[in-house]
């Protein structure tokens, strides 16, 4: 096969240069040349076949069906489940556990009778037999492979005819045309581009796993992310056993649902309820700690929001945040000082935390961090059987937040009674009672008062008994 010709090409002015520089000769930006291969703009526009225009109800959707893969986590968040001739990447930080849970579709969908080519280009076949077997998964129609090479990857294809093609990873890849190095944004273009075209043709699918850094940098991913069909995000706290698998965009379906999954001995497990798996060690009667109902996509999470205060000895006291957004906790401690009377703050150190390694970052969780921190600062526990969902202004005022029913509603199924909520809110759904504020002092006070009362203490509702560990996959 005769060699293409590479250039290196400017991704912000779109000059071509022969050679790698670190500064465009076009338009002097630094660090902007990407390797491609030349391809003379009139003959691959000659070269592509021009499929005539239809009618829209003509256009056969039906070659378009998602296939289940067997991980029910997996098939909720992609609507169903892998489309034949789609392409997928599956972002995420390394050790999050990628490979483990794309090794347990490859095993579930060949023991269904599919054949699946799994080519794992980080690792060696071996280490990837040894680890399926601690999956305990050997099924016929899962193939290994170790090529590197992009050519090398689509004759393994066009031998072995899967239903899914693996390539893990996107980054460990390369195409012999390019000179750059794997990995590298020219590299990941064209390796991704060939094997795009290849899981069209051949109707397979296709999911591509790539390595993102913690501030989402790494050449790699985000390049790709307008090439592929979905992009999914496998998130997580290395130190805690829970995986949130979303989806970042999604050509098949909506990108609102969420996947979870506990990493344990024997791989990905599905967590069917998350809520009672956050709140099982949780401790009611501690001062600081307050449980939110966050949503995510369609999904419903009670996560605890714990607060800690301590006489700070710096001329800037320290305000840490973990699982929750640094900027947002100053705010609100800015916002309790002035509105809410809390003028203690400016010589306390803050703690605050989301339990169960989980980021709470969306303003719905403004209210229940107000309440943590003024219970932590007076040292008094609110109600075991409170939660609380608002979004604060900066003026201390309550705003609504989205799908409040949906929240309060697995609230109640949890045995939480009372929920502190903006005053706008609508109606609460059966058990639960509204407490209703206008502002975040007023929202402080109402907490406190209900703390105080004696029924209180006796409608605490039992904190959710931790699930036993799934020991088998669905
Ligand atoms: P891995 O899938 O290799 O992560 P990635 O491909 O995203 O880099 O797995 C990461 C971690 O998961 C690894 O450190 C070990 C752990 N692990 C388990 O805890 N249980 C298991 O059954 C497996 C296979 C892995
Ligand atoms: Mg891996």
């Amino acid at each position: 096969m005769a060699k293409s010709r590479s250039v290196f090409r400017c991704s912000e002015c779109g000059a071509a240069s022969p050679k790698w520089a670190g500064r465009c000769p076009g338009c002097e930006a630094w660090n902007t040349l990407v390797e491609e291969i030349d391809r003379p703009a009139a003959v691959s526009v000659d070269a592509v076949p021009v499929e005539a225009a239809v009618p829209i109800a003509e256009v056969d959707a039906h070659e378009w069906v998602a296939r289940p893969t067997g991980l029910s986590e997996l098939d909720r968040v992609l609507g169903g489940g892998l489309v034949p001739g789609s392409v997928t990447l599956l972002g995420g930080e390394p050790g999050i556990g990628k490979s483990t849970l794309l090794l347990q579709v490859a095993a579930e969908l060949a023991s269904a009778g599919a054949t699946v080519l799994y080519v794992s280009a980080e690792e060696s076949r071996q280490q990837v037999k040894l680890r399926a077997e601690r999956l305990g998964a050997l099924p016929d129609g899962l193939w290994l492979a170790s090529d590197t090479s992009v050519p090398g990857i689509i004759q393994q294809v066009e031998s072995v005819s899967p239903h899914l093609l693996v390539v893990d990873s996107i980054q460990t890849v390369h195409h012999p045309d390019l000179s750059s190095a794997p990995g590298s944004v020219g590299q990941v273009r064209e390796s991704a581009h060939r094997l795009l075209q290849v899981a069209k043709a051949r109707g397979m699918a296709t999911v591509l796993v790539g390595h993102v850094t913690k501030d989402g940098g790494l050449a790699g991913p985000r390049v790709l992310e307008h090439l592929v069909d979905t992009v999914l995000s496998f998130e997580g706290d290395r130190h805690h056993a829970l995986r949130l698998l979303r989806a970042v965009k999604h050509r098949f379906g909506s990108t609102h649902d969420l996947g979870l999954f506990e990493m344990g001995g024997e791989g990905l497990a599905p967590v069917p309820d998350p809520s009672a798996l956050f709140l099982g060690d949780r401790r009611p009667g501690t001062p600081g700690s307050v449980v939110v109902p966050t949503i995510e996509g369609f999904r419903p999470l009670l996560v605890e929001l714990q607060s800690l205060v301590v006489p700070s000895n710096l001329p800037s006291p320290r305000r840490s945040a973990q699982g929750l957004d640094h900027g947002r906790l100053a705010l609100l401690l800015a916002v309790l000082d002035r509105r809410a009377g809390l003028a203690a703050l400016s010589g306390l150190d803050v703690h605050a935390l989301a339990v169960g390694g989980v980021k709470v970052v969306e303003p719905g969780a403004d209210l229940a961090l107000a309440l943590a921190v003024s219970s932590a600062v007076a040292e008094r526990p609110l109600a075991a059987d409170l939660v609380a969902c608002g979004e604060v202004g900066l003026g201390g005022e309550l705003r609504q937040v989205a799908q409040l029913d949906r929240r309060l509603a697995e609230a109640s199924r949890l045995g939480f009674r009372r929920a502190v909520v903006p005053a706008s809110a609508p109606p609460a759904p059966p058990g639960i009672e509204l407490l209703r504020a206008f502002t975040v002092a007023e929202a402080i006070d109402l907490a406190r008062a209900r703390a105080a009362s004696p029924t209180t203490i006796s409608a605490a509702p039992q904190p959710p008994r931790p699930r036993a560990l799934p020991t088998g996959r669905a």
